[in-house]
């Protein structure tokens, strides 16, 4: 496996690699150094828990081969729980103004380039009236932290949407709030809550954001968000500058604390004008292999094929989803404005409508033995 050098000698993260070597949270097995890389796929499997160590070697030491087979594992538990049901999630994205300013991400508040815009609520609920036809039945507003949309203003939208649908749920994808905020929106009928953690080292959060964002904020909504009863969604960019495996394997021991009903990664991709416009984009293979532990680590949880992965290859969603992921979220969001929301360069944005990027989506997908079905899609608590 090959690290771009960003990943290693970042100077700026020097010390990284020999900080403490917890393990994670579960055990310490047998001496992972004597085990072989197959051994340790299938002790993944089998118990679904690893060692910081036994994670490094699978990222550095796993070949094509190996690779396919931890995919494999990970298809089988996927199967298990979800059988070969892929679940569509609606994703409308409802605005694009945003107060923060997060280096990598081209919607951040310094990037006066950016085209923003707001959907109205008679906009967002065509998008909705529309996806429900076609077969949706979760509606993700995903949106920039916008200051317009207020609590009351959400709440509103919030409210209508669940009454025209009364058997869809609603997810959230809108940065962080005031524990107060977030409970209102759940009491107006939310039901799930997606906010990536970005990372969980504290270094590299640094590195990804202007100090007035703090991971330990981050983090804390995320906990008043499970607090509440949303089902969590929270993730991360793979290959984003900075990163290491030392960053990767803090972010997949938050994970094991938070246990997320959703876990969102995707590879990280540059936007021309943020700080990181010169930088590589993530890598697939470390992306697939990500969604395989993941998988193995969390049996049940909802995993989707992002978009970022189908951005930078052709068939990333489905590669994806046979590396253990089960959930896709096409764009429900007016043609007029998909080019606006433009977190990274060449974002797929296809002038498609959704109708016809749904049936040519399901096409594929069942090529590959995978059925799109008409169902909320909740996380299976038992
Ligand atoms: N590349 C990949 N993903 C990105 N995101 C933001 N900017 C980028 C980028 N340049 C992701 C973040 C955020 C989600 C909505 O999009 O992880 O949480």
């Amino acid at each position: 496996m090959q690290f771009p050098a960003s990943f290693i000698n970042n100077k700026a993260l020097a010390g990284y690699f020999e900080r403490d070597k917890k393990i994670l949270p579960e055990h310490e097995k047998k001496d992972s150094v004597k085990m072989g890389i197959r051994d340790i796929i299938d002790e993944l499997a089998a118990e679904g828990s690893i060692t910081r160590r036994q994670v490094t070697r699978l990222l550095k030491e796993c070949g094509a081969k190996d690779r396919e087979y931890l995919a494999s594992k990970a298809r089988e538990v996927r199967e298990k729980w979800y059988g070969k049901d892929v679940y569509i999630r609606g994703l409308i994205e409802f605005t694009s103004y945003c107060r923060n300013d997060c280096y990598y991400c081209g919607l951040r508040c310094s990037n006066e380039k950016a085209e923003r815009y707001r959907l109205s609520e008679r906009d967002t609920l065509g998008c909705c009236r529309e996806g429900y036809a076609l077969g949706f039945r979760t509606f993700v507003l995903q949106g920039g932290e916008d200051p317009f949309f207020g609590r009351d203003a959400l709440s509103r939208l919030i409210s209508s949407i669940k009454k025209n649908h009364p058997d869809c749920a609603v997810t959230l994808s809108f940065g962080e709030h005031p524990k107060e905020a977030y409970k209102e929106w759940f009491d107006a009928g939310a039901d799930r809550y997606l906010l990536r953690h970005e990372t969980a080292n504290e270094i590299h959060y640094r590195f990804l954001h202007p100090e007035w964002q703090k991971l330990q904020d981050r983090k804390k909504c995320l906990w008043n968000l499970k607090e509440i009863g949303y089902q969590v969604g929270s993730g991360f960019m793979v290959g984003s500058p900075g990163q290491n495996i030392n960053s990767l394997i803090d972010d997949l021991e938050f994970l094991e604390g938070l246990q997320p009903e959703m876990v969102g990664i995707g590879p990280f991709i540059p936007h021309r004008d943020t700080p990181f416009a010169g930088e590589d984009h993530g890598r697939s293979e470390l992306t697939l292999m990500l969604l395989s532990i993941i998988r193995l680590m969390f049996p049940r949880v909802l995993l989707p094929a992002t978009t970022a992965l189908a951005t930078i290859s052709e068939d990333g969603r489905e590669r994806g989803l046979l590396a253990g992921a089960n959930v896709v979220m096409p764009n429900l969001s007016p043609v007029s404005v998909r080019g606006k929301y433009s977190l990274y360069d060449n974002k797929i944005c296809t002038g498609e409508e959704a109708a016809e990027a749904l049936s040519s989506l399901k096409k594929r997908l069942k090529g590959i033995g995978f059925n799109v079905v008409v169902a909320r899609g909740d996380f299976k608590r038992n």
